[in-house]
């Protein structure tokens, strides 16, 4: 087999893998890795269109990366650059017109778009080739923007990308595109769904859903490398909790509006209404489909348990929301320590984290450190203290995922 063929059966082995990544989020940060890998790219981004400009959604950089201590996440500034001929990926997404350049800061006075080395003055980083492909679906219509960024030749040092790594990257431009529009309408759907929460839980946001889910996610990868786990399986993990995460409280629906919309404090009994919203949420995933359902089942049914055992449902029927084993008093025994499972304990964490630091009708947002300082706290106590440590550890991405999913003014 001569290295064309072996690097293109790759390739075709590389689309059916992508193929099953459900999550617009990671399958867009895996295909900008491939593109990367296969064209030989230092450094990369990927950029989604939001109306008329382009959001930054993806950035690799291998030489910053490997500053950092393993399993670490790259940190970079999220922007948005005007879809306009200025800039490189603006251009390329304004034009539909693939853009290959030797050296950005060698571009010529005549060409339409300019470099900002204020990116690299930054970032200290010194860009030189650069290839940006656009996202193009069938009916024309721009969807983003893959743009690959010093190319590595096999001594290591910078050259310029060719005509192979154009068809290479085209090739990742035309999945991304294929695979964004998929994962985009299963997205929909399930966005749809939790739309539908929010109509009767006004409390329950989109930014909030949105959060809680960006933030689970940063705490499972990062728990997840601790265990030492496949990193195939944590990204299959990340893909199905991240909109799992989102149905947290879903079982709302099914809450009636006079409680669910009470702006002050519950009675007993309406709190006890409240607590169904677990199992109920459970139910609506009863119908296993695939894996997704069954994490989404486990996020609503136990993201209100305890560590100490003190939480709720407990172990109950799903179905019925009958207890299944009883304490002295009667009622359902929590579910403590390991034996809630572990997206229950990330979104746990995630969804009180976000609820501290948001304001609401009945309350003030609380800072950062007093809501930190809560965690520690609750560590052991509500709180895996793994778990704890694990969110502690990655608070700067969180803090970014806040800064992405503020709520409106
Ligand atoms: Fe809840
Ligand atoms: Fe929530």
């Amino acid at each position: 087999m001569t290295s064309s063929e072996q690097k293109l059966r790759e390739i075709l082995a590389l689309d059916v893998e992508l193929n099953r990544i459900q999550d617009v989020d990671i399958l867009l940060e895996r295909i900008l890795s491939e593109a990367r890998r296969v064209a030989r790219a230092d450094a990369g981004s990927i950029y989604v269109r939001k109306e008329d400009e382009l959001l930054i959604s993806y950035a690799q950089n291998d030489t910053h990366q490997a500053k950092l201590p393993k399993g670490q996440k790259l940190i970079y500034n999220v922007f948005t650059v005007p879809i306009s001929h200025k800039t490189i990926s603006g251009y390329c997404a304004a034009t539909g017109e693939q853009v290959n350049i030797p050296d950005v800061y060698e571009i010529p006075d005549e060409a339409p778009y300019g470099f900002d080395p204020s990116y690299d003055r930054i970032s200290e980083y010194r860009s030189r080739s650069m290839l940006a492909i656009p996202l193009r679906d069938q009916n024309g219509t721009i969807l983003g923007v893959i743009q690959l960024i010093n190319k590595i030749n096999p001594d290591g040092s910078v050259g310029v990308f060719d005509a192979d790594d154009e068809l290479i990257t085209m090739h990742f431009a035309t999945n991304a595109t294929v695979a964004l529009q998929r994962a985009q309408m299963t997205r929909a759907i399930i966005l749809r769904m939790i739309r539908m929460a929010e109509l009767r839980d006004p409390k329950e946001t989109g930014p909030h859903v949105n959060r809680v889910a960006g933030y689970s996610v940063e705490i499972y990868e990062h728990w997840a490398q601790r265990q030492g786990h496949d990193p195939k399986e944590i990204e299959r993990g990340r893909d199905n909790l991240r909109m799992a995460a989102m149905l947290h409280d879903v079982g709302k629906v099914a809450i009636s509006d006079t409680i669910l919309k009470k702006p002050g404090r519950f009675t007993d009994e309406e709190f006890s209404v409240m607590k169904t919203h677990t199992w109920v949420g459970a139910r609506l995933f009863a119908d296993r489909q695939s894996e997704f359902d069954a994490i989404a089942a486990e996020i609503a049914v136990s993201h209100h348990e305890s560590w100490d055992g003190t939480g709720y449902p407990g172990k109950v029927d799903i179905n019925t929301g009958e207890p299944v084993e009883t304490d002295d008093a009667g009622k359902a025994v929590g579910y403590a320590g390991e034996e809630i499972p572990i997206y229950g304990r990330i979104v746990s964490i995630a969804d009180v984290y976000d609820a501290l630091c948001s304001s609401r009708v009945y309350k003030e947002a609380w800072s950062e450190d007093d809501v930190v300082e809560e965690i520690r706290k609750l560590s052991g106590v509500k709180f895996d203290p793994e778990v704890v440590e694990c969110f502690l550890e990655v608070l700067p991405n969180i803090r970014q995922i806040t800064k992405r999913y503020k709520d409106p003014e």
